[in-house]
This record gives C-alpha cells, sequence and structure tokens, in this order.
C-alpha cells in the first residue's frame, strides 16, 4: 500500500512544482498590469545585425528558463531609456511582421527594430522622434554588379516581409520588366537565399547590408542612388502615454552624445553576428562541426527547458487523462459522450494546429496573454490527455474485477477504491504506454519552437541563422533528443523491472 500512495504523491507533487515554475517564470517574463507597472515590455525581430540580434557567445544572462541574448544598438537604446525612465525591461521576440500586430494587440510597450515610420504605419500605431537614418541597398554575389533598379531587369529579388523595403521592392518591380519578389520572415534568411542561388539580389537597409557583406565575402552591396535616407524609430501602441517621455530621454541622449557613441559602438566595426565559411561546393555536402563547436553551450542549454516542458506535459496529461478515462467509464451517459467527443478532437487535429490556435487565440477570447510556454503546455496537456485517456480507460478495465466488487462489498467509497485499489494497478499496466507517450511529447515539444520559445531545435536554428549553416546545428540537435530519448528508454525499463521485481 505505501508504494502505491509514494506513485500517487510524487503525481501530484511534480505537478503543483511545475505549474508553479512554469507561472512564475511566465509572470516575470510578463508587464505587470499597466497601473503600478514596474517593467516595459518590448518587442523585437532579433534578426537584424547590427541593430538586433542573438549573441550565441558569451556574455549569457541565463534567467532559468530563456536565453536573453538579444543584443545590439536598439537594444542599449531601450536599456538606457528603461534606465532613466525607472523601469525594468523585458525583451519579446517575433517576425518582423508581427511587430505591429502585437501592439496593436497591446502585448508589447514598445517595438524597437530598426523600424521606419511611415504614414500607412502611422495610421494604426504612433512613433518617437527618429533615432538612426539608413539607406536601402542591391546586395548580391559578388561580381554581380547590380547597381541600379534598372539593373534588376528579370531577376530574382528577396526582401524581409513586411517591411519598407519589401513595398520599395513593389515600387520597383512595376518600373522595371520581369522582376520576381520572394517575401521571406527573416533577413539571414533572405541572405542565405542569395548565397544558395535561389534569388539573384536583395534590398537590403546599408547598415546591415555592410554587416553581412563583411562576413560574407561572396556578396557585395551597393546604396540604391535615388534613394533618400529612411529613419528608424521607436513605436508604441496608438495613443500610448509613453511618447513623451521616451522622446525627451531620446533628445537628451542625442544632445549629450550618449547615442553618437552608441553609433560608434555597434555600426564601425564588424558586427554582423559571426564570421562565415563559405558555401560548400555544389553538389556536395561538406559538414565540419568544429564551425559550432563555439555554440555548442548555447544549444545544449536547451535541454532544460525540454525536459521540463515534457515532464510537466506528460504529468499534467496523466491527470487530465485519469479524470477523462472515468468520465468514460463511469456510465453517465452525457459524460460519457462529452469525454469521447473531447476525444475524437483533439486526437482528430493536427497538435501544431492546437498549438497555434491556443495560443494566438487565448488572449483575444479571454483577455489572458498566455505566454509561449504556457500556451505549450497547456496545448500539449490537452492533447495527450485525450490519447492517455484511451489508454488509462483500457488499463482500468484490464484490472480484475473481483477486485473491484470486493473492495465495494467491503463499504469501500467509489472514488478510494478508485484511487487506492484499481488506479495504481492500471498505471503499472499502462506503464510502457506512458513511455511511449513521453518519448513521443519529448520529440513534439520541437513543434514550440514555432511560437518563440527556445528549445533545443529552436537554439539549432538560431545559431544556424548567425552562421548561415544549417545541417550541423540540425544533426547536433538530432542527436541531443536521441539521447535524451534513449536515456528515457533505458530509465523506463529500469523502472518496469523494479515494479515487476516488487510484486
Ligand atoms: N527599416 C525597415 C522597415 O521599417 C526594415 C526594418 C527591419 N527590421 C528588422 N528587425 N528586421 O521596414
Amino acid at each position: 500500500m505505501k508504494k502505491k500512495k509514494a506513485w500517487q504523491l510524487t503525481i501530484l507533487v511534480i505537478a503543483v512544482i511545475g505549474i508553479s515554475i512554469i507561472i512564475g517564470h511566465s509572470n516575470s517574463l510578463k508587464a505587470a498590469s499597466p497601473l503600478g507597472k514596474d517593467t516595459l515590455t518590448m518587442i523585437t525581430s532579433p534578426d537584424y545585425p547590427p541593430y538586433e540580434f542573438y549573441d550565441t557567445k558569451g556574455g549569457d544572462v541565463y534567467d532559468g528558463l530563456r536565453l536573453r541574448q538579444i543584443v545590439g544598438f536598439d537594444i542599449d537604446i531601450a536599456k538606457t531609456l528603461a534606465e532613466k525612465l525607472g523601469f525594468k525591461l523585458q525583451i519579446m521576440e517575433s517576425d518582423f511582421n508581427g511587430l505591429i500586430p502585437a501592439l496593436q494587440a497591446n502585448r508589447a510597450d514598445f517595438v524597437m527594430a530598426g523600424m521606419t515610420p511611415t504614414p500607412e504605419r502611422q495610421k494604426n500605431i504612433d512613433f518617437s522622434i527618429i533615432y538612426y537614418e539608413a539607406k536601402d541597398t542591391i546586395v548580391a554575389p559578388k561580381g554581380s554588379n547590380l547597381k541600379q533598379p534598372q539593373d534588376l531587369l528579370g531577376k530574382k529579388l528577396g526582401v524581409q516581409l513586411g517591411t519598407i523595403q519589401e513595398q520599395n521592392a513593389q515600387k520597383i518591380a512595376k518600373k522595371v520588366a520581369g522582376i520576381q519578389l520572394k517575401q521571406l520572415n527573416k533577413v539571414p534568411e533572405v541572405v542565405q537565399e542569395i548565397k544558395s542561388g535561389r534569388i539573384d539580389a536583395a534590398i537590403v537597409e546599408d547598415t546591415v547590408a555592410k554587416g553581412f557583406a563583411q562576413a560574407n565575402p561572396d556578396l557585395e552591396f551597393n546604396t540604391i542612388p535615388s534613394e533618400e535616407a529612411s529613419g528608424s524609430a521607436i513605436a508604441f501602441p496608438k495613443g500610448s502615454s509613453f511618447v513623451e517621455p521616451f522622446n525627451k530621454v531620446l533628445q537628451q541622449m542625442k544632445d549629450d552624445g550618449t547615442l553618437a557613441k552608441l553609433v560608434t559602438k555597434w555600426f564601425s566595426q564588424n558586427t554582423a553576428a559571426n564570421p562565415v565559411s563559405s558555401t560548400p561546393a555544389k553538389g556536395g555536402l561538406n559538414l565540419d562541426f568544429t564551425r559550432i563547436l563555439p555554440d555548442i553551450p548555447f544549444i545544449l542549454r536547451g535541454i532544460p527547458l525540454t525536459l521540463l516542458f515534457t515532464l510537466l506535459s506528460v504529468t499534467l496529461g496523466l491527470i487530465w487523462g485519469t479524470i477523462l478515462s472515468l468520465l468514460k467509464i463511469l456510465g453517465i451517459k452525457p459524460l460519457t459522450w462529452v469525454a469521447n467527443a473531447y476525444t475524437s478532437v483533439f486526437r482528430g487535429t493536427p497538435l501544431l494546429l492546437q498549438l497555434a490556435l491556443v495560443y494566438y487565440a487565448t488572449p483575444q477570447l479571454t483577455g489572458y496573454d498566455i505566454s509561449a510556454l504556457e500556451a505549450g503546455v497547456l496545448t500539449f496537456t490537452l492533447n495527450s490527455g485525450a490519447y492517455m485517456s484511451e489508454t488509462i480507460r483500457g488499463g482500468i478495465q484490464a484490472v480484475d474485477k473481483g477486485q473491484s466488487e470486493a473492495a465495494m462489498s467491503m463499504g469501500v467509497p467509489y472514488w478510494l477504491m478508485m484511487w487506492d485499489v484499481i488506479l495504481p494497478q492500471a498505471l503499472k499496466n499502462i506503464l510502457p504506454a506512458l513511455v511511449n507517450e513521453t518519448i513521443g511529447l519529448l520529440k513534439d515539444s520541437a513543434l514550440v519552437s514555432t511560437i518563440g520559445v527556445v528549445e533545443i531545435l529552436r537554439s539549432a536554428q538560431i545559431v544556424g541563422a548567425n552562421k548561415y549553416i544549417y545541417f550541423e546545428p540540425l544533426l547536433f540537435a538530432g542527436l541531443i533528443y536521441y539521447v535524451l530519448v534513449m536515456g528515457m528508454t533505458l530509465g523506463a525499463s529500469a523502472l518496469e523491472r523494479r515494479l515487476r521485481e516488487s510484486e
């Protein structure tokens, strides 16, 4: 009997501790309520060195679960602003085309992402004064000699989705014949497409193009002559009360030379994330893992998050699955019907779709700004509960009927009999199925990378994007998953053996 209690207790303890970690963590990441808030939330698109990018080497701040290593010109300005205004600063990320929607949904207090004020944008959001100016350039493989819009005749042209570069490219395409546009989510993806020859050129701001060209000696860039400079400003939700105080401090920073110092710090050196080795010869795949050696700790730090995520989803999924399975076998028609309908919906739709719905729809439906991590755990719990409910139902029904009859005849109440007699045996029976479920969840945890959680896969992608190499980081991430799954399998067989011996 003692042993069985220990089982149930462990599950409850894991659930409670896990939930408090996640909630505590998300709260620390979330802005306090607008009244009496002490933290400003900024959202940026960290694909834009030297404005904002992931620093995968050194200087990391690891706050337990999430890596905060976004650095750059904008980040330094934001930190100074927050400090001078007496706020703590918290940084969130999204692709560039998600920044304005994030402001409109009040998910952040401001955006700094080298964003240019345009009349269309000003209809939906407010801007600060301009803090830096830049011009557009044409980036292309060395020797292409693409200097002005007319040279782009019949070319495939890449731009970042949602930027003014995309608009400018569209304008050029109206005048110059045969231009094919390709819109990508991130600037490093645009650069990668040039390097792999899928596009001929791209339109990129000069300050950014310079860094990429320095890091990639096989690229060149030319400033578009007629182009007038466009500026970067801070963006706020329409009507935000922060515009004034931000402008004041920005002006101070201009006047007292703080801004000029930051300009020198970030724009006068080679700040493009990392040096890049040249493109591998066509037709051959040369793997060189030494290229990612310095970034391995960065990737490894995704492991605790992945493990916590898995453990929590399995535990909560087990609890939820048990409840569902009881609803199914209780014999009360409407309850059985609801539980069955639930299971069929969650098994009948893709997990990735459920994840996106929970993450993006929750704030609109409930007003609660669910964090990516919370959305992940919630979705995985709901989904795996559906699968587990069937397994547990089978496990319960496999327990010898005589036992429940004996317990009932001794006057033990139904729920106590379930909790004390039937469930522990059912769990033991379904242990192999639970291990399978856990392994599945561990691997599926990679899906939360799509909503911005920096777990193993996402860390590998960040390293890949910074270095323009893809296979090595991905293969390394694959190895980590494999080792974790193997470890789990071994642990599970040991546990099973012990349980069998204790019988
Ligand atoms: N200045 C351009 C714009 O406002 C491009 C900014 C892109 N920023 C980024 N973090 N990717 O459209």
